[in-house]
């Protein structure tokens, strides 16, 4: 069945069939990392929410397993989290697994539920006085609880999204919650409605000395390119209450692309701290051109903060599992190009999955980037824009862009368009378009790329991900040439290989 989509990626988890939005419950056990995820077993575009489940034992290779958590009479499963109860806080066992989901319906809102397995996540017992937690006004956009263990206080945490803000609250029992502080209203990109927080502690750029809290806080709408993003803020948490380092109107995106949303953490990780993406937007999501299933995640990304001109950044980097998608590998070394470097073999018999490993120095050029091309013409333009400073990922040209009348799926945003990127090239539509990202974020002279291609998406990282931006393509044929250029000076490129990827 998985070869039937043209477009259905290689090494990217997708659903064997059906509908595909957030990650959900995402948390790792006796070897397993669980990836639950917003699904409709019914059909191609979104209804009917359940929890669909895949696990894998390295991030990187999938094994589908039936839905979890089923539609029930309280409506839609919608998105949430899973923690291991290492304590045995809710009276079900040591270890056993709680998750945290919405129940969504037009006649009880949006309420808080809870489930657990004794069966290593495979199956799940609703809680029998669900609803855990309901609005205290009525609020009608109340979801997504992300729950996690708070040491110093021995407590739970929940967070939950509440329209324009997060709510935060506390238990000792995982069943009764206790409301503590809200954060968020008037932060970041305005207008956008906040959904699937996450909330976690790093370190600043290793230092365990130096930790800091990170709230993931997606929005819809509010995307610089239209629609859906990811966006986060960095601060302290005394237990209580988030207090954000910066300034309301200071944004900080976790993905400079336009695919890129819904991104959560697993829980249980200990040191490591690895995010899922749902590499879409909710302008278009319903209407991609895929038809036994919708939707894919990005690669899971390791997350990090570093500081850059004394703020405090996220990064979101392939995970270094990654590399075992390897397989023929093509060293092509490093180039001077100066104007134009055709590179017809380049991507041979990659039949369109494969990763690209550079080091890009722009020199005195003002533009220094490649394009991925095929036999069509249609084409990806990837390039370091050095007067503006900015990293361009430009798709209007790459293939099928015209998604036709947004449906009915679509409508749920209200924006201008005073966002968007001031490109050389225009935008015809809400995917023929560019997206960018600013190389402040970067140190050097030299830029390090990570590119990886699979069917109909392109993930960019930078330096170790202090940029990352994922879009997604529809060509015709995968593309299979890579041409190099500069303008107004000459560029070099590298240590440069080509990476075959497969499962
Ligand atoms: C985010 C979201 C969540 C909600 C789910 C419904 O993409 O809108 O807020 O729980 O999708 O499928």
């Amino acid at each position: 069945t998985t070869n039937r989509d043209k477009f259905r990626p290689v090494y990217h988890h997708t659903p064997l069939y059906g509908w595909m939005n957030d990650a959900n419950g995402l948390v790792y056990k006796d070897g397993e990392y669980h990836l639950y995820f917003q699904y409709n077993p019914y059909g191609s575009v979104w209804g009917n929410m359940h929890w669909g489940h895949s696990v894998s034992k390295d991030l990187v290779h999938w094994e589908h397993l039936d839905p979890a958590i089923a539609r029930d009479t309280l409506g839609h499963i919608f998105s949430g989290s899973a923690v291991v109860d290492t304590k045995n806080s809710a009276g079900y066992g040591e270890n056993t697994m709680v998750a945290f989901y919405t129940s969504a319906s037009d006649k009880n809102g949006q309420i808080q539920c809870m489930a657990y397995s004794t069966d290593n996540g495979r199956t799940y017992t609703k809680y029998e006085n669900n609803p855990i937690l309901t609005p205290f006004d009525g609020l009608k956009d109340f979801r997504d609880p992300k729950v996690f263990w708070y040491e110093p206080d021995q407590k739970w945490v929940m967070v939950v999204s509440a329209d324009k803000e997060m709510r935060f609250y506390s238990s000792r029992n995982l069943k009764d919650w206790e409301f503590m502080s809200g954060f968020g209203e008037g932060y970041g990109v305005q207008p956008s409605q906040f959904e699937c927080p996450d909330f976690i502690q790093l370190p600043v750029d290793g230092d365990k000395n130096r930790m800091k809290w990170a709230l993931i806080v997606n929005i819809n709408p509010g995307c610089m390119f239209g629609g859906s993003a990811t966006q986060y803020f960095i601060g302290d948490f005394d237990g209580k209450e988030f207090k954000c380092d910066t300034k309301p109107e200071v944004t900080k995106w976790l993905d400079y692309g336009k695919d890129h949303y819904a991104t959560v953490c697993f829980s249980n990780t200990g040191e490591r701290t690895i995010a899922v993406p749902w590499m879409s937007n909710w302008q278009y999501a319903n209407i991609l051109p895929t038809k036994q299933y919708r939707s894919a995640n990005s690669l899971p990304r390791e997350l990090s903060l570093y500081t850059k001109d004394g703020e405090i950044y996220m990064a979101a980097d392939a995970v270094k599992e990654t590399e075992a998608l390897r397989k023929d590998e093509h060293e092509v070394g490093s180039l001077v190009v100066n104007g134009e470097s055709r590179l017809e073999e380049l991507v041979p018999n990659t039949d369109g999955a494969y990763e690209l490993s550079m080091d890009i120095t722009p020199g005195a050029s003002q533009l220094a980037g490649f394009e991925l091309l095929n036999g069509k013409g249609e084409k990806v333009n990837i390039y370091l824009d050095m007067k503006e400073n900015r990293l361009v990922m430009d798709r209007t040209e790459s293939g099928i862009t015209d998604l036709g009348e947004p449906s009915k799926f679509n409508v749920h945003e209200k924006e201008t368009d005073n966002h968007r990127m001031k490109l050389s090239v225009n935008y015809k539509n809400d995917f023929a378009l560019g997206t960018w990202a600013p190389l402040s974020l970067c140190e050097g002279k030299t830029y390090h790329l990570n590119v990886f291609v699979d069917k109909c998406s392109i993930e960019i990282f930078v330096d170790g991900g202090r940029i990352a931006m994922t879009n997604l393509v529809f060509p015709n044929e995968p593309y299979d040439t890579l041409r190099f250029y500069s303008e107004g000076g000459e560029m070099k490129v590298s240590d440069f290989t080509v990476y075959k990827l497969g499962l």
